[in-house]
């Protein structure tokens, strides 16, 4: 987790003191002395689970440290992760607790521990840490004083109108053959928000239609 947290937007804002992260490792709450974390299914079948005893002691060490921490735990069976839930995420004042699982998932006992479960997205990772490290990301731009400009998130794909972001251009003018559509240089305000609204409806039709 450091490097992410290392550069960029997140650095800043923790650096700042409008986020602090804290990492908890589940292995510190294994029992045994091999500190297993993971045992095969019952039933048979391939890989790997989170074992309930350690995840389970974990987030009972979270919530120790931070009562009202919503926990959240990462598996491609939850709930979507959105810009929606991000915003949502930013009114938890008293913080989230990200549970990041590895191998083929979790127990399924622990669901009853924890207060949602997020996916990324239909495909399987590792481990939930990359996920962890998205959720963070998109939470932490959105929490107040983060960004330099508030404008930039309220203009984000996605926040006003569930529409995806229109296109943009910087200098040069010329590139490679390739023009910066005249509407943005035409210095015409109104016409540009015309353009932009009909791109973003148009590449979300595209893309997503
Ligand atoms: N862990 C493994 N795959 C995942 C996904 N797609 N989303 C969240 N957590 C995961």
């Amino acid at each position: 987790f450091d490097s992410p947290l290392s550069c960029s937007i997140p650095k800043r804002a923790i650096e700042a003191g409008l986020v602090s992260v804290d990492l908890i490792q589940i292995r510190d709450f294994a029992t045994d002395k091999h500190h297993k974390v993971d045992d095969s299914p019952y039933g048979g079948g391939p890989g790997m689970l989170m074992k309930a005893g350690p995840v389970v002691a974990s987030i009972r060490a979270a919530r120790e440290k931070q009562p009202d921490t919503h926990v959240v735990m990462l598996t491609p069976s939850g709930t979507r992760f959105s810009q929606a839930k991000a915003l949502q995420f930013t009114e938890k004042k008293a913080g989230i607790t990200l549970l990041c699982g590895r191998y083929e998932g979790f127990d399924e006992r622990i669901c009853d521990y924890v207060d949602e479960q997020i996916s990324m997205g239909d495909y399987v990772l590792s481990g939930g840490e990359p996920a962890a490290l998205s959720v963070l990301d998109a939470v932490i731009r959105l929490l107040p004083g983060v960004l330099g400009s508030p404008e930039s998130a309220v203009l984000d794909s996605f926040t006003a109108d569930g529409l995806l972001d229109w296109p943009h251009y910087t200098r040069p003018v010329e590139f490679e053959g390739k023009s910066v559509p005249a509407v943005l240089l035409s210095g015409n305000h109104a016409k540009i928000e015309d353009w932009r609204k009909q791109q973003a409806q148009q590449r979300s039709n595209k893309e997503r239609g």
